[in-house]
């Protein structure tokens, strides 16, 4: 079960994004927000077992950060929660929501709402192999499994093996048909299926994802719930993040510019520099920086065409942010 202390609040989070919520994302959200709970991408059991990559990178700014898992072997999920925890991980996540052809074949993913009772063994295996809290994300229904009945049917079975934190996406997900990003639009959102979610499971913690876009959105949302989640949104405006803590976590901390965001990024883009990485490794992730600003434009654009090139380094981002006049 939960545990009490040191748990991760699922009060405000940033969904898990695959090629988006990498380990540089995450360092620069965090400059923004103490409090968000980051995600990785998804990494799938596969990968932390048998890949020949290291794909639980991360650094040590980034807690509170949730890896997310794809999988659906028991013994597998619990090795890599293991895998997890040993790593540094404070939460572990399973995907229950991702509709791709790909996760699909692996069964894995959205397939999943149709299998609550492996979904249940599986949090469980990961609950007996470590004590991280584990959370499911997951949609309303998939296909033709979407009434409220089978939702609650499902919740209720993945509670009954012990998990107390779901984070829905409050849109149902085609698992034919419908291509990975049309399944984040065409299904309409329901939010108010999550809201009586939460009215007939009020022990469990909920959180909301899908659409938000407002931090007066999210205050709403959380008059209802536990918690919100946000994606795209804060990935194209990322400075949407600066004013988190204060009105969603009562911080008394002074709110960064978004130029003081900048200066903050640049001991970390020199030292992943030096080890290897490229500038828009890191710069593709702060694109929306300066969204809304004069001269935002000229920054993303001067970024993109000159982040690629060996040798470009804080001196390209500074050239790229004169362009910028702060507000
Ligand atoms: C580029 C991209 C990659 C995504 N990858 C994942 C993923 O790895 N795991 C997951 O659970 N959801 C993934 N999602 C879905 C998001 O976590 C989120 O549920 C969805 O975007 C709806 O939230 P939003 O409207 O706030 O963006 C991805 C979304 C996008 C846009």
């Amino acid at each position: 079960m939960k545990k009490e202390t040191n748990y991760p609040s699922n009060r405000f989070s940033i969904a898990p994004m695959l090629d988006w919520t990498d380990r540089h994302c995450r360092h620069f959200h965090r400059v923004m927000s103490k409090e968000t709970l980051l995600y990785t991408e998804m990494v799938t059991t596969g990968a932390i077992l048998y890949g020949k990559g290291d794909y639980l990178q991360k650094g040590d700014a980034e807690h509170p950060v949730c890896l997310q898992l794809g999988g659906f072997a028991t013994a597998d999920l619990a090795q890599s929660a293991i895998a997890g925890k040993e790593r540094g991980y404070d939460e572990i996540n399973l995907n229950v929501g991702c509709p791709s052809d790909r996760v699909q074949n692996g069964r894995f993913g959205a397939c999943l709402m149709a299998e609550g009772d492996l979904v249940g063994d599986a949090v469980k295996a990961m609950q007996d192999a470590t004590d991280l809290p584990i959370s499911v994300k997951t949609r309303i229904g998939i296909d033709d499994l979407d009434s409220y009945e089978f939702l609650c049917d499902f919740i209720d079975k993945v509670h009954n093996k012990g998990c107390d934190t779901f984070i829905v996406h409050a849109r149902k997900a085609w698992l034919s048909g419908l291509s990975p990003k049309q399944n984040r639009d065409v299904p309409p959102l329901d939010y108010d299926r999550v809201y009586q979610l939460k009215k007939d499971f009020p022990h469990l913690t909920i959180a909301i994802n899908g659409g938000i876009k407002t931090l007066d959105e999210c205050e709403t949302h959380l008059e209802h719930l536990d918690g919100v989640m946000l994606g795209r949104e804060i990935y194209s405006n990322p400075y949407l993040l600066s004013t988190v803590d204060q009105r969603l976590f009562n911080s008394q901390e002074k709110v960064l510019t978004r130029f003081e965001v900048l200066e903050e990024m640049y001991p970390y883009i020199e030292q992943q520099l030096k080890d290897g990485s490229y500038l828009n490794h890191i710069g593709r992730h702060m694109l929306g920086l300066f969204q809304g600003l004069p001269g935002a434009r000229a920054w993303r654009r001067h970024l993109s065409e000159n982040g690629h090139i060996p040798g470009a380094g804080i001196e390209t981002m500074q050239k790229a942010a004169s362009f910028v006049t702060e507000d």
